[in-house]
Protein backbone atom coordinates (compact mmCIF):
# COMPACT_ATOMS: atom_id res chain seq x y z
CA UNK A 1 0.00 0.00 0.00
CA UNK A 2 2.45 2.60 1.08
CA UNK A 3 5.63 3.49 -1.21
CA UNK A 4 9.37 2.02 -0.69
CA UNK A 5 10.68 5.35 0.66
CA UNK A 6 9.74 4.95 3.86
CA UNK A 7 10.59 0.82 4.57
CA UNK A 8 12.86 3.10 7.38
CA UNK A 9 13.24 1.46 11.04
CA UNK A 10 12.11 4.05 13.62
CA UNK A 11 11.14 1.93 16.16
CA UNK A 12 12.78 3.55 19.42
CA UNK A 13 15.86 1.67 20.41
CA UNK A 14 16.59 0.60 24.05
CA UNK A 15 18.85 3.72 24.68
CA UNK A 16 15.78 5.73 23.89
CA UNK A 17 13.61 3.84 25.79
CA UNK A 18 15.11 4.01 28.82
CA UNK A 19 15.65 8.04 28.75
CA UNK A 20 11.84 8.30 28.51
CA UNK A 21 11.13 5.80 31.11
CA UNK A 22 13.66 7.91 33.55
CA UNK A 23 12.25 11.05 32.34
CA UNK A 24 8.51 9.90 32.82
CA UNK A 25 9.48 9.47 36.51
CA UNK A 26 11.25 12.33 36.91
CA UNK A 27 14.82 11.70 37.45
CA UNK A 28 17.40 14.50 36.80
CA UNK A 29 19.56 13.41 33.50
CA UNK A 30 22.74 15.25 32.10
CA UNK A 31 21.70 15.67 28.33
CA UNK A 32 24.99 15.61 26.73
CA UNK A 33 23.45 15.61 23.24
CA UNK A 34 21.40 18.36 22.52
CA UNK A 35 21.88 20.71 19.43
CA UNK A 36 18.63 22.75 19.85
CA UNK A 37 20.26 25.85 20.27
CA UNK A 38 16.96 27.63 21.50
CA UNK A 39 16.92 25.55 24.52
CA UNK A 40 20.13 25.43 25.85
CA UNK A 41 20.23 29.15 27.28
CA UNK A 42 21.57 31.35 24.83
CA UNK A 43 20.91 35.24 24.57
CA UNK A 44 19.14 36.04 21.03
CA UNK A 45 18.23 39.50 20.55
CA UNK A 46 14.35 38.39 21.72
CA UNK A 47 13.01 42.27 21.32
CA UNK A 48 14.59 42.91 17.74
CA UNK A 49 13.88 39.03 16.60
CA UNK A 50 9.87 39.85 17.50
CA UNK A 51 9.94 42.99 16.19
CA UNK A 52 10.66 42.87 12.99
CA UNK A 53 9.49 39.34 12.37
CA UNK A 54 6.30 40.62 11.05
CA UNK A 55 6.40 43.14 8.24
CA UNK A 56 3.39 44.67 6.65
CA UNK A 57 5.13 43.58 3.35
CA UNK A 58 4.30 40.48 4.23
CA UNK A 59 0.14 40.95 3.28
CA UNK A 60 0.91 40.97 -0.08
CA UNK A 61 1.85 37.21 -1.87
CA UNK A 62 4.82 37.62 -4.26
CA UNK A 63 6.06 34.88 -4.89
CA UNK A 64 9.63 33.97 -6.85
CA UNK A 65 10.58 30.33 -7.18
CA UNK A 66 14.46 31.83 -6.28
CA UNK A 67 13.01 33.93 -3.01
CA UNK A 68 12.64 37.52 -2.70
CA UNK A 69 15.33 39.44 -4.26
CA UNK A 70 15.68 41.56 -1.26
CA UNK A 71 16.59 38.18 1.30
CA UNK A 72 19.13 37.23 -1.48
CA UNK A 73 21.08 40.05 -1.47
CA UNK A 74 21.16 39.91 2.23
CA UNK A 75 22.84 36.60 1.46
CA UNK A 76 25.63 38.33 -0.67
CA UNK A 77 26.03 40.40 1.97
CA UNK A 78 26.90 37.80 3.91
CA UNK A 79 29.59 36.43 1.57
CA UNK A 80 31.04 40.10 1.23
CA UNK A 81 31.13 40.20 5.28
CA UNK A 82 33.41 37.18 4.88
CA UNK A 83 35.77 38.27 1.94
CA UNK A 84 33.36 36.45 -1.23
CA UNK A 85 31.74 38.02 -4.12
CA UNK A 86 28.64 36.19 -4.82
CA UNK A 87 25.50 36.97 -7.43
CA UNK A 88 22.15 37.26 -5.79
CA UNK A 89 20.58 35.30 -8.70
CA UNK A 90 23.09 32.42 -8.01
CA UNK A 91 21.19 31.92 -4.96
CA UNK A 92 18.08 29.99 -4.31
CA UNK A 93 16.15 30.38 -1.18
CA UNK A 94 14.84 27.47 1.04
CA UNK A 95 13.49 26.42 4.02
CA UNK A 96 16.65 24.48 5.34
CA UNK A 97 19.38 22.79 4.23
CA UNK A 98 17.47 19.56 4.74
CA UNK A 99 15.21 20.47 2.27
CA UNK A 100 17.85 22.18 -0.14
CA UNK A 101 19.36 18.55 -0.07
CA UNK A 102 15.65 17.57 -1.12
CA UNK A 103 16.00 19.71 -4.36
CA UNK A 104 19.38 18.90 -5.43
CA UNK A 105 19.04 15.16 -5.01
CA UNK A 106 15.49 15.78 -7.25
CA UNK A 107 18.05 18.31 -9.85
CA UNK A 108 20.94 15.85 -9.87
CA UNK A 109 19.77 12.19 -9.39
CA UNK A 110 17.41 9.51 -10.73
CA UNK A 111 16.17 6.85 -8.89
CA UNK A 112 18.64 4.63 -7.37
CA UNK A 113 21.04 6.90 -8.55
CA UNK A 114 24.37 7.38 -5.85
CA UNK A 115 25.69 10.33 -3.74
CA UNK A 116 28.89 9.86 -2.26
CA UNK A 117 28.85 11.28 1.62
CA UNK A 118 31.43 11.30 4.00
CA UNK A 119 31.71 8.80 6.98
CA UNK A 120 31.07 9.13 9.70
CA UNK A 121 28.52 11.87 9.76
CA UNK A 122 25.49 13.29 10.75
CA UNK A 123 22.45 10.35 10.80
CA UNK A 124 20.64 12.53 7.93
CA UNK A 125 21.47 12.47 4.49
CA UNK A 126 20.46 8.61 4.40
CA UNK A 127 16.94 9.28 5.16
CA UNK A 128 16.95 12.17 2.49
CA UNK A 129 18.26 9.97 0.11
CA UNK A 130 15.76 7.57 0.39
CA UNK A 131 13.09 9.85 0.31
CA UNK A 132 13.97 10.57 -2.81
CA UNK A 133 14.54 7.49 -3.93
CA UNK A 134 18.44 7.47 -4.73
CA UNK A 135 20.59 6.26 -2.26
CA UNK A 136 24.05 7.02 -0.37
CA UNK A 137 27.58 5.31 -0.80
CA UNK A 138 29.43 6.57 1.81
CA UNK A 139 33.48 7.17 1.30
CA UNK A 140 36.26 7.43 4.38
CA UNK A 141 36.70 10.22 6.42
CA UNK A 142 40.24 9.04 8.84
CA UNK A 143 41.81 9.87 12.30
CA UNK A 144 45.49 10.25 12.44
CA UNK A 145 46.14 11.52 16.27
CA UNK A 146 48.55 13.78 14.61
CA UNK A 147 47.35 15.26 12.27
CA UNK A 148 43.61 14.82 12.56
CA UNK A 149 41.00 13.59 9.92
CA UNK A 150 41.70 13.69 6.11
CA UNK A 151 39.44 12.40 3.45
CA UNK A 152 40.50 8.73 1.95
CA UNK A 153 40.79 9.85 -1.92
CA UNK A 154 41.66 6.84 -2.95
CA UNK A 155 38.77 4.60 -1.49
CA UNK A 156 36.88 7.89 -2.41
CA UNK A 157 37.65 7.00 -6.26
CA UNK A 158 36.88 3.57 -6.21
CA UNK A 159 33.39 3.69 -4.84
CA UNK A 160 32.84 5.98 -8.29
CA UNK A 161 30.49 4.09 -10.35
CA UNK A 162 28.29 5.17 -13.54
CA UNK A 163 25.29 5.76 -11.29
CA UNK A 164 27.30 8.08 -8.91
CA UNK A 165 26.25 11.55 -9.48
CA UNK A 166 27.40 13.77 -6.60
CA UNK A 167 30.17 14.04 -3.73
CA UNK A 168 28.52 15.69 -0.59
CA UNK A 169 31.34 17.53 1.69
CA UNK A 170 30.29 18.75 4.74
CA UNK A 171 32.57 21.72 5.57
CA UNK A 172 33.30 21.24 8.64
CA UNK A 173 31.54 17.71 8.85
CA UNK A 174 29.35 17.04 11.76
CA UNK A 175 30.68 15.14 14.41
CA UNK A 176 33.92 14.91 13.29
CA UNK A 177 34.39 18.96 13.27
CA UNK A 178 36.72 18.57 10.53
CA UNK A 179 37.25 21.89 8.21
CA UNK A 180 37.89 21.37 4.07
CA UNK A 181 41.69 22.07 3.24
CA UNK A 182 42.39 23.87 0.59
CA UNK A 183 44.60 21.02 -0.87
CA UNK A 184 41.33 18.36 -0.21
CA UNK A 185 39.19 21.12 -2.07
CA UNK A 186 41.50 20.95 -4.92
CA UNK A 187 41.67 16.91 -5.17
CA UNK A 188 37.45 16.86 -5.25
CA UNK A 189 37.59 19.36 -7.47
CA UNK A 190 39.85 16.95 -10.08
CA UNK A 191 37.49 14.15 -9.52
CA UNK A 192 34.42 16.18 -10.20
CA UNK A 193 36.22 17.06 -13.57
CA UNK A 194 37.18 13.52 -14.71
CA UNK A 195 34.15 11.62 -13.95
CA UNK A 196 31.49 14.59 -14.48
CA UNK A 197 29.83 14.93 -11.17
CA UNK A 198 28.23 17.75 -8.83
CA UNK A 199 30.16 18.40 -5.84
CA UNK A 200 27.41 19.80 -3.03
CA UNK A 201 29.16 21.40 -0.06
CA UNK A 202 27.01 22.02 3.49
CA UNK A 203 28.52 24.80 5.02
CA UNK A 204 26.01 25.24 7.80
CA UNK A 205 28.66 24.83 10.70
CA UNK A 206 31.33 27.12 8.81
CA UNK A 207 31.49 30.00 11.28
CA UNK A 208 31.97 28.08 13.98
CA UNK A 209 35.52 27.65 14.02
CA UNK A 210 37.58 26.37 17.12
CA UNK A 211 41.20 26.29 15.51
CA UNK A 212 41.52 25.05 12.28
CA UNK A 213 44.50 26.06 11.15
CA UNK A 214 45.64 28.41 7.55
CA UNK A 215 44.93 25.98 5.05
CA UNK A 216 41.20 25.28 6.16
CA UNK A 217 38.47 26.72 4.27
CA UNK A 218 35.71 28.56 5.63
CA UNK A 219 33.65 28.66 2.66
CA UNK A 220 34.08 27.05 -0.68
CA UNK A 221 32.33 30.24 -2.68
CA UNK A 222 34.14 31.81 -5.02
CA UNK A 223 36.61 29.04 -6.18
CA UNK A 224 36.28 27.95 -9.50
CA UNK A 225 34.58 24.24 -10.16
CA UNK A 226 33.15 22.69 -12.72
CA UNK A 227 29.40 22.80 -10.90
CA UNK A 228 28.88 23.28 -6.82
CA UNK A 229 26.73 23.92 -4.73
CA UNK A 230 27.07 25.96 -1.36
CA UNK A 231 24.36 25.03 1.20
CA UNK A 232 23.97 27.34 4.61
CA UNK A 233 20.89 28.44 6.57
CA UNK A 234 19.78 30.59 9.86
CA UNK A 235 19.48 27.06 11.36
CA UNK A 236 23.04 26.56 12.39
CA UNK A 237 24.05 30.37 11.50
CA UNK A 238 21.90 31.77 13.92
CA UNK A 239 20.99 29.58 16.03
CA UNK A 240 17.39 29.39 14.45
CA UNK A 241 16.38 26.29 13.03
CA UNK A 242 12.66 27.69 14.01
CA UNK A 243 13.01 30.39 11.76
CA UNK A 244 13.21 27.88 8.30
CA UNK A 245 15.23 29.82 5.99
CA UNK A 246 18.23 28.32 4.14
CA UNK A 247 19.81 28.68 0.35
CA UNK A 248 21.57 27.21 -2.28
CA UNK A 249 24.72 29.19 -3.33
CA UNK A 250 25.10 28.19 -7.25
CA UNK A 251 29.06 28.26 -8.69
CA UNK A 252 30.97 26.77 -11.31
CA UNK A 253 31.10 26.98 -15.51
CA UNK A 254 28.83 29.52 -16.86
CA UNK A 255 26.41 27.01 -19.05
CA UNK A 256 26.21 24.43 -16.25
CA UNK A 257 25.32 26.88 -13.57
CA UNK A 258 22.83 28.23 -15.95
CA UNK A 259 21.06 24.95 -16.94
CA UNK A 260 21.21 24.30 -12.86
CA UNK A 261 19.46 27.64 -12.15
CA UNK A 262 17.07 26.80 -14.92
CA UNK A 263 16.09 23.46 -13.89
CA UNK A 264 16.12 24.55 -9.95
CA UNK A 265 13.66 26.98 -10.92
CA UNK A 266 11.19 24.42 -12.25
CA UNK A 267 11.57 22.48 -8.67
CA UNK A 268 11.26 25.85 -6.43
CA UNK A 269 8.47 27.10 -8.54
CA UNK A 270 6.25 23.69 -8.03
CA UNK A 271 6.39 24.29 -4.06
CA UNK A 272 7.01 27.88 -3.67
CA UNK A 273 8.41 26.83 -0.05
CA UNK A 274 9.31 29.43 2.16
CA UNK A 275 7.27 32.14 3.93
CA UNK A 276 7.18 35.36 3.13
CA UNK A 277 7.60 36.99 6.62
CA UNK A 278 11.00 35.03 7.20
CA UNK A 279 12.76 36.47 3.92
CA UNK A 280 11.59 39.97 5.00
CA UNK A 281 12.89 39.53 8.36
CA UNK A 282 16.31 37.91 7.13
CA UNK A 283 18.14 41.49 6.94
CA UNK A 284 17.69 42.18 10.72
CA UNK A 285 18.13 38.63 11.73
CA UNK A 286 21.53 38.53 9.98
CA UNK A 287 22.23 41.74 11.87
CA UNK A 288 22.08 39.11 15.17
CA UNK A 289 25.09 36.81 13.64
CA UNK A 290 27.71 38.39 15.06
CA UNK A 291 26.36 38.28 18.95
CA UNK A 292 24.41 35.15 18.87
CA UNK A 293 27.44 33.73 16.97
CA UNK A 294 30.18 35.03 19.96
CA UNK A 295 28.65 33.54 22.77
CA UNK A 296 27.65 30.01 20.94
CA UNK A 297 31.84 29.83 20.00
CA UNK A 298 32.58 30.80 23.28
CA UNK A 299 30.31 27.74 24.80
CA UNK A 300 31.27 25.40 22.33
CA UNK A 301 35.35 26.42 22.97
CA UNK A 302 34.70 26.26 26.62
CA UNK A 303 33.23 22.84 26.11
CA UNK A 304 35.72 21.40 24.72
CA UNK A 305 38.10 22.79 26.73
CA UNK A 306 36.58 20.93 29.60
CA UNK A 307 36.33 18.00 27.57
CA UNK A 308 40.07 17.62 27.18
CA UNK A 309 40.72 18.59 30.40
CA UNK A 310 38.63 16.02 32.03
CA UNK A 311 39.78 13.41 30.43
CA UNK A 312 43.71 14.37 30.01
CA UNK A 313 44.75 11.95 32.43
CA UNK A 314 42.42 9.13 31.61
CA UNK A 315 44.51 6.59 29.75
CA UNK A 316 41.35 4.83 28.36
CA UNK A 317 39.47 8.05 27.29
CA UNK A 318 41.07 9.92 24.53
CA UNK A 319 39.55 13.04 22.91
CA UNK A 320 39.44 13.83 19.33
CA UNK A 321 41.07 17.11 17.70
CA UNK A 322 37.80 19.31 17.16
CA UNK A 323 38.55 22.14 14.34
CA UNK A 324 35.14 23.55 15.00
CA UNK A 325 31.22 22.56 14.82
CA UNK A 326 29.13 21.56 18.13
CA UNK A 327 29.84 18.37 18.33
CA UNK A 328 33.04 16.72 20.44
CA UNK A 329 34.29 13.05 19.93
CA UNK A 330 35.20 10.67 22.76
CA UNK A 331 37.40 7.37 21.68
CA UNK A 332 37.00 4.45 24.68
CA UNK A 333 38.11 1.66 22.31
CA UNK A 334 40.79 0.62 24.83
CA UNK A 335 37.86 -0.18 27.42
CA UNK A 336 37.01 -3.17 25.25
CA UNK A 337 33.29 -2.15 25.54
CA UNK A 338 30.59 -2.80 22.99
CA UNK A 339 29.48 0.68 22.41
CA UNK A 340 25.61 -0.12 23.20
CA UNK A 341 26.68 -1.22 26.31
CA UNK A 342 28.85 1.56 27.29
CA UNK A 343 26.28 4.33 26.42
CA UNK A 344 23.36 2.30 27.95
CA UNK A 345 25.04 2.10 31.33
CA UNK A 346 26.15 5.67 31.77
CA UNK A 347 22.44 6.47 31.18
CA UNK A 348 20.99 3.55 33.55
CA UNK A 349 23.71 4.20 36.54
CA UNK A 350 24.84 7.94 36.28
CA UNK A 351 21.89 9.41 34.13
CA UNK A 352 24.37 10.54 31.83
CA UNK A 353 23.83 10.44 28.02
CA UNK A 354 25.84 11.04 25.54
CA UNK A 355 25.54 9.32 21.40
CA UNK A 356 27.24 6.02 20.35
CA UNK A 357 28.92 6.42 17.73
CA UNK A 358 27.45 4.21 15.32
CA UNK A 359 24.25 7.16 15.20
CA UNK A 360 27.12 8.42 12.88
CA UNK A 361 28.66 5.30 11.15
CA UNK A 362 31.92 5.62 12.39
CA UNK A 363 33.66 2.48 11.33
CA UNK A 364 34.78 0.35 14.32
CA UNK A 365 32.84 0.66 17.96
CA UNK A 366 34.28 2.68 21.22
CA UNK A 367 33.33 6.34 19.73
CA UNK A 368 31.16 8.61 21.52
CA UNK A 369 29.80 12.18 20.53
CA UNK A 370 28.92 14.90 22.92
CA UNK A 371 27.04 18.19 22.07
CA UNK A 372 29.44 21.05 22.75
CA UNK A 373 26.66 23.06 23.11
CA UNK A 374 25.47 21.58 26.16
CA UNK A 375 24.91 24.00 29.08
CA UNK A 376 28.17 24.49 31.11
CA UNK A 377 27.27 23.12 34.13
CA UNK A 378 25.59 20.09 32.83
CA UNK A 379 28.90 19.11 30.76
CA UNK A 380 30.61 19.34 34.38
CA UNK A 381 28.60 17.45 36.05
CA UNK A 382 27.75 14.99 33.05
CA UNK A 383 32.03 14.90 32.64
CA UNK A 384 32.90 14.51 36.13
CA UNK A 385 30.03 11.58 36.20
CA UNK A 386 31.18 9.68 33.46
CA UNK A 387 34.87 9.79 35.02
CA UNK A 388 34.30 9.13 38.14
C1 LIG B 1 25.89 18.89 8.58
C2 LIG B 1 24.42 19.20 8.69
N1 LIG B 1 23.78 19.74 7.63
C3 LIG B 1 22.48 20.04 7.69
C4 LIG B 1 21.74 19.83 8.85
C5 LIG B 1 20.29 20.22 8.85
O1 LIG B 1 20.15 21.60 8.99
P1 LIG B 1 18.76 22.36 8.73
O2 LIG B 1 18.20 22.66 10.07
O3 LIG B 1 19.14 23.60 7.97
O4 LIG B 1 17.91 21.47 7.92
C6 LIG B 1 22.37 19.27 9.95
C7 LIG B 1 21.64 19.05 11.20
O5 LIG B 1 22.17 19.04 12.29
C8 LIG B 1 23.74 18.95 9.88
O6 LIG B 1 24.39 18.40 10.92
Amino acid sequence: MFSRRLNIDVEPNELTLLYNAKKKYGERIYDLTSTNPTKLGFNYDTKQIVKHIIDERSLVYEPDPRGLISAREEIAVYYSEIGKYVQPDDIFVVPSTSEAYSYLFKLLLDADEEVLIPQPCYPLFEFLAKLDMCRVVYYPLVYDYRGGWTTDFIMLEKKITPKTKAILIINPNNPTGSYLKKEEYNKFITLADKYNLSLVVDEVFSDYEISAGETALKSTAGIESNITFILNGFSKMLGLPQMKFGWILIQGEEGKRREAIERLEVIADTYLSVATPVQYAAKMLFKTREKIQEEIKQRISENYNLLKTKFLLNPDVKVLNCEGGWSGILNYENLLIPEDEYVFKLLDTKNVLIHPGYYYDFFTEGYAVLSLLTRQEDMEEGLDRICG
